[in-house]
């Protein structure tokens, strides 16, 4: 299976993870401040600032679009519980 690099970069470290790896899963393991609530498209608290590589996450479903319409998110913005990662990226809270 394919491997790419998620980097955080609040905290300056970059993981090696399959492809389709939620940004969710690894980034509690590697102590990133990203804070979490549900991790099911609810509350809106995980959001990222995808500063690198916003081509290589899995496009946004319908559910994530209206949350993160409803928190007025920037474009390159995130719910770090529902982007995979398909490619190099690099994210940071929002
Ligand atoms: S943790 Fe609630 S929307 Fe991501």
């Amino acid at each position: 299976m394919s491997k790419y690099n998620i980097t955080f970069a609040d905290i300056g470290t970059t993981v090696n993870v399959s492809r389709g790896t939620r940004i969710v899963e690894v980034a509690e393991k590697v102590g990133a401040s990203i804070p979490f609530g549900c991790k099911e498209n609810d509350c809106g608290d995980c959001m990222i600032e995808v500063l690198i590589g916003a081509e290589n996450l899995s496009k946004p479903s319908p559910l994530e679009i209206e949350l993160l319409k409803e928190k007025l998110a920037k474009p390159s913005n995130r719910l770090a519980c529902q982007a995979m990662v398909l490619g190099d990226v690099t994210v940071k809270p929002a």
